[in-house]
């Protein structure tokens, strides 16, 4: 099959189109043929070597969300027919997106309905995971409740702002100016330009922070909880960094891939609740452009690549 191939730690150059081994399903796995991957900061992160992934071997093929098609099942498959199009999440360490075919767990993904097409999926598979995780499993959200997402325009926030809004909370974000009008339309109630305005002035009184931007970020998400606010975060904060409050909760998402946080998901487009996020698509040969779009940082919602 073809693949993008990482073929040691460095910069985008890094990546070359070839060929790789077609993977085989071993019992519960499904081999599907891959239409969409979506490109997450944590490709750009193992790529550098900046990710835990100790026994990465090269020529390595990154890639942890796609959608596409059954294309043969292994022993003991019995919930999927070869032609049914799926999507899903690599389980954690696991990663093979950016190519052709992959082979994964079949209790670990989920059928895609027709009315959501394949690069849509992608973007919404591991985005969607930590959104529901973060927000609805870890910081358990109320109705009524005030939440600060930081990073409204990123993937994962662009999930997470609609998820807070269906569940009913006051949505606050930040954002540099270009992506206001994106975020607002998500359903973000109050934006602030995080580049010329003080988070902790601008926002009070909240009852959970969700950090997915992370670094500097991290200590100023303090000021802004009420005593017993949970803050949770997904990118993590300096080497060092110690919470300045101990009347607040610090909680990272352990975000488990399972069929289920899929099917929620689905409920929730079917449900007009979420939608994709803004999509760039690439295709696959052109994966090392979306590393330089992804690390830059400041992208709108998702790059994808499309693999046929
Ligand atoms: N399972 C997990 O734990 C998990 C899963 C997914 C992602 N992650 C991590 O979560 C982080 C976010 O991932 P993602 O894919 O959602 O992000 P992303 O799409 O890469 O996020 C980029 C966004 O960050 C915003 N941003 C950059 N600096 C900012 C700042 N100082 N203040 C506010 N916003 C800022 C940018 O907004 P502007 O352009 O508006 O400035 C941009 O929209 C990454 O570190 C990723 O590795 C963890």
């Amino acid at each position: 099959m073809k693949a993008m191939l990482l073929t040691g730690q460095g910069g985008p150059e890094m990546l070359r189109y070839g060929e790789a081994p077609d993977p085989v399903a071993g019992p519960g796995d499904v081999v599907v043929d891959i239409h969409a991957a979506s490109v997450n900061a944590a490709d750009y992160k193992v790529r550098r070597g900046s990710s835990i992934h100790s026994d990465i071997r090269f020529p390595h093929i990154l890639g942890r969300d796609f959608s596409g098609v059954v294309a043969s099942l292994g022993v003991g498959v019995t919930d999927f027919a070869v032609g049914d199009a799926v999507f899903g999440v690599t389980a954690p360490g696991i990663e093979g997106a950016y190519a052709e075919k992959i082979a994964i767990k079949a209790a670990i993904i989920a059928k895609k309905p027709p009315g959501l097409g394949h690069v849509e999926a992608a973007a919404l598979a591991l985005t969607s995971l930590t959104a529901l995780w973060a927000l609805e499993d870890t910081a358990r959200l109320k109705a009524g409740e005030t939440v600060l997402i930081q990073g409204g325009a990123g993937g994962v926030a662009s999930v997470a702002i609609q998820l807070a809004k269906h569940i009913g909370a006051t949505v606050i974000t930040t954002a540099s100016p270009s992506n206001h009008a994106y975020v607002r339309g998500l359903g973000a109630d109050t934006v602030i330009d995080y580049r010329t305005q003080d988070v902790a002035t601008a926002a009070r009184d909240c009852d959970v922070v969700f950090d997915t931007v992370g670094g500097a970020v991290r200590s100023g998400c303090y000021a802004v909880l009420k005593p017993g606010g949970r803050l949770v975060w997904i990118a993590p904060a300096p080497e060092g960094f110690r919470p300045p409050r101990s009347d607040v909760e610090t909680l990272r998402p352990k975000v488990d891939r399972d069929r289920a946080h899929l099917l929620r998901l689905l409920e929730l487009v079917a449900a007009g609740a979420v939608r994709p996020p803004t999509i760039v698509r690439y295709p696959l040969a052109d994966a090392a452009a979306a590393h330089r779009v992804s690390e830059g940082r400041h992208l709108q919602g998702k790059l994808v690549l499309e693999v046929r």
